[in-house]
């Protein structure tokens, strides 16, 4: 996904929002997409890579910065095996 463009998310309820931790937080990139589109009404499901950093200050950080949005603190997914990733998908929508 090009991440200042515009996409079509009309018929989405949910998106989930991944990065790579950057100095603790997701990369501005990422900020780019979220003001690139109307995120309002969503659940944001956000999940994350890193090196050793939890996914904690990025979540509060993208809170922060847009208390409007409705994001939801996933998971840092290292070594997640595909399996593991489905469990806990199936899990966010009980
Ligand atoms: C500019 C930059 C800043 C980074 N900052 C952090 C950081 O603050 N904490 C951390 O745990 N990892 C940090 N990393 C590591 C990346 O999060 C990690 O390389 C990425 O999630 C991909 O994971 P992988 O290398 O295991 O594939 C940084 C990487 C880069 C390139």
């Amino acid at each position: 996904m090009l991440f200042r463009s515009k996409v079509n998310l009309d018929n989405v309820a949910t998106v989930y929002l991944g990065y790579p931790i950057w100095w603790d937080q997701a990369p501005h990139v990422v900020n780019t997409f979220i003001e690139s589109n109307d995120l309002s009404g969503k659940k944001i499901i956000t999940f994350c890579t890193s090196g050793e950093t939890s996914i904690d200050g990025s979540v509060r950080q993208l809170k922060s910065a847009y208390p409007a949005l409705d994001f939801v603190k996933g998971r840092r997914l290292n070594g997640a095996s595909v399996n593991e990733i489905e469990k806990w998908i199936s899990s966010l929508k009980k």
